[in-house]
């Protein structure tokens, strides 16, 4: 029998080129298995392979070790993007909204104000702006590069903000980058940034207590937050030492008898609120439910079986599905729908208060022109300084009031009490001076406009509001 079969079987080398097959084939899924395993093991280690030194301020060489992260990051140079009223485009706030021109008047941001876009443009950016000069602080460097934490160590934080803004452009070349949010090899999280930690520390609050949910917030909250230059070193503080309202704020501008700048039309002394984003957020669902900054506008992504961070930091707008989708079970459209919603009603508030308070800086420079007094017009300025302190609130903090739109329109609606009481207060001071006809509000509809009238404004030849 065994004979008989023999002439059926299998020539035996066959059986042996099968084995040796399997084996391989084994062999390879073993390989690809540890790689996989390595690969997973790298990412939750996230331990670089090159060590990166320790002021490595270059992002490229960062990204030889992390080139997901580092790719993603340099997406942030498309400044094409657009949303109904964000993404990366550098959108002229002034054409936009001229009534800022006529807020603004006799300050930087009436000659130029545009939307911020990606953080590889900072520096670029910061330089090429009109409201830098050649007396400008070095502290406006602070937010824009990871060049600044390496030159505070080696030169003394006070000595850097003291420096001038120019002095400092050889040394800082690199726009905001790895170094700004993470220590070198261990890729922690950390605050760079002497002013958070102060502003923690003066509220009694230690930052290294931060949770790592926490720092996913804190992180941005090194820039996106208002600030001001202090005292004669321009030194860099947050004004939150009587909490982060405006009204809080406000209160701590009065007691410092802090302005950035005097009004020109209405001679107010002037706050100008930067972007209180991490300050305005802090009052949302979101935060109330722990969501991080990063949550939204660093969701993961997945490549290749490895999770990672999106280091494309933008509007969440551009991406529903990575941002939104994963807590919220509606449809992209039904999310993008409500965002706009909620934003077309802050931005309605804005509008309000805007025109109002541009109204009131008239009416202001009417009663001066009528012969009304500095000491007559104290109590006006100082309404007229409060409301336009609430709407720049608002109108600086980025993604129009979506991170918290109930607390963003309560403050639009106090701006707008304030500065009717103003405008009602000033009519009273024009009727004491014999002028009981209505102001002869100038035209401001235009950028180009608001511009030219802010001009005779400042050489001194303002149009006259009042018929004697
Ligand atoms: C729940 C998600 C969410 C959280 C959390 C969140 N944001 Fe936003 N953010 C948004 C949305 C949505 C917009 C509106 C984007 C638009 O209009 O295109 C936005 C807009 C912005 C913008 C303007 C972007 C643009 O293109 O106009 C900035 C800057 C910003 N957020 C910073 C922050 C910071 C800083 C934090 C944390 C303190 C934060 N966000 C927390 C969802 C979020
Ligand atoms: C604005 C702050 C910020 C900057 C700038 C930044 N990162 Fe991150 N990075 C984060 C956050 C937030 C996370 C999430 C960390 C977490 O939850 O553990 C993260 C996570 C990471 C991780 C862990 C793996 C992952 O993807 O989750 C790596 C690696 C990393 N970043 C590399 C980089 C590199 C490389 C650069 C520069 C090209 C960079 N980061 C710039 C904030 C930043
Ligand atoms: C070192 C300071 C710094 C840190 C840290 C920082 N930002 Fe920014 N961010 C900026 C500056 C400055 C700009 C404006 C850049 C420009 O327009 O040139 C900006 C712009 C943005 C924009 C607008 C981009 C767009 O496409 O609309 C968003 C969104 C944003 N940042 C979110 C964040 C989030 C979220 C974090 C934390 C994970 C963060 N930023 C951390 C300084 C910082
Ligand atoms: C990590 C989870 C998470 C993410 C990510 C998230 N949300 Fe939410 N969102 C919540 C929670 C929790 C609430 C509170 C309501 C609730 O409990 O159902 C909420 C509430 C909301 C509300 C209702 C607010 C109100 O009071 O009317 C809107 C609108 C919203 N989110 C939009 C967004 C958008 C847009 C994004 C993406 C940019 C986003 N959310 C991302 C968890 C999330």
């Amino acid at each position: 029998m065994k004979a008989d079969n023999r002439g059926n079987r299998p020539p035996a080398w066959r059986g042996w080129a099968l084995m040796l097959a399997a084996a391989g084939a084994t062999f390879l899924l073993g390989l690809l298995a540890a790689s996989i395993v390595q690969r997973r093991e790298e990412a939750r280690q996230r331990l670089p392979l090159r060590p990166i030194g320790q002021w490595e301020t270059d992002s490229a060489k960062w990204g030889e070790n992390y080139p997901r992260e580092y790719e993603a990051y340099k997406r942030m140079e498309d400044s094409t993007t657009r949303t109904k009223y964000g993404g990366a485009l550098p959108r002229d706030y002034l054409a936009e909204t001229p009534a800022n021109v006529v807020l603004f008047a006799g300050y930087g941001f009436a000659k130029e104000y545009r939307q911020a876009r990606g953080h590889v443009h900072a520096i670029e950016d910061v330089t090429k702006t009109k409201r830098v000069n050649d007396k400008t602080p070095a502290t406006c460097w602070t937010c824009k590069s990871p060049d600044v934490p390496r030159l505070m160590d080696s030169m003394g934080i006070d000595k850097f903000y003291a420096a001038n803004f120019d002095s400092l452009k050889p040394e800082i070349t690199h726009p905001i980058g790895c170094l700004d949010c993470h220590e070198p090899n261990t890729m922690r999280l950390r605050v760079t940034r002497p002013a958070l930690r102060e502003a923690f520390a003066r509220q009694g609050k230690d930052i290294d207590q931060a949770t790592h949910q926490e720092m996913r917030t804190l992180v941005c909250a090194q820039c996106h937050v208002e600030y001001y230059f202090k005292g004669k070193g321009d030194y860099l503080t947050f004004p939150w030492d009587k909490g982060t309202t405006p009204e809080d704020m406000e209160q701590y501008y009065d007691a410092a008898d802090f302005a950035d700048w005097t009004h020109a039309i209405s001679k107010t002394r002037m706050v100008k609120m930067q972007h209180p984003d991490y300050e305005i957020y802090r009052t949302g669902i979101h935060a109330f439910r722990n969501i991080a900054c990063a949550d939204c506008h660093m969701p993961y992504r997945t490549e290749g079986g490895v999770k990672y961070t999106d280091h494309h930091i933008q509007s969440p707008l551009l991406n529903v599905a990575g941002s939104c989708v994963a807590c919220h079970r509606w449809s992209e459209e039904e999310i993008r729908q409500r965002v706009e919603d909620g934003q077309d009603k802050v931005r309605a508030g804005r509008e309000m208060a805007e025109r109002t308070i541009a109204l009131a800086h008239f009416d202001v420079a009417a009663a001066m022109q009528a012969g009304a007094t500095d000491e007559e017009l104290a109590a006006v300025r100082k309404l007229l300084r409060g409301a336009q302190l609430r709407w720049d609130y608002v109108a600086a903090n980025n993604g129009m009031g979506f991170h918290s739109p109930q607390e963003c329109l309560r403050i639009l609606a106090s701006a707008i009490d304030l500065a009717g009481q103003c405008r009602v207060e000033c009519a009273r001071i024009l009727a004491r001076h014999g002028m009981t006809e209505q102001v002869e509000y100038p035209d401001f509809s235009t950028k180009e406009k608001a511009q030219s009238l802010i001009e005779r404004f400042i050489d001194g030849r303002p149009p006259k509001l009042i018929e004697p």
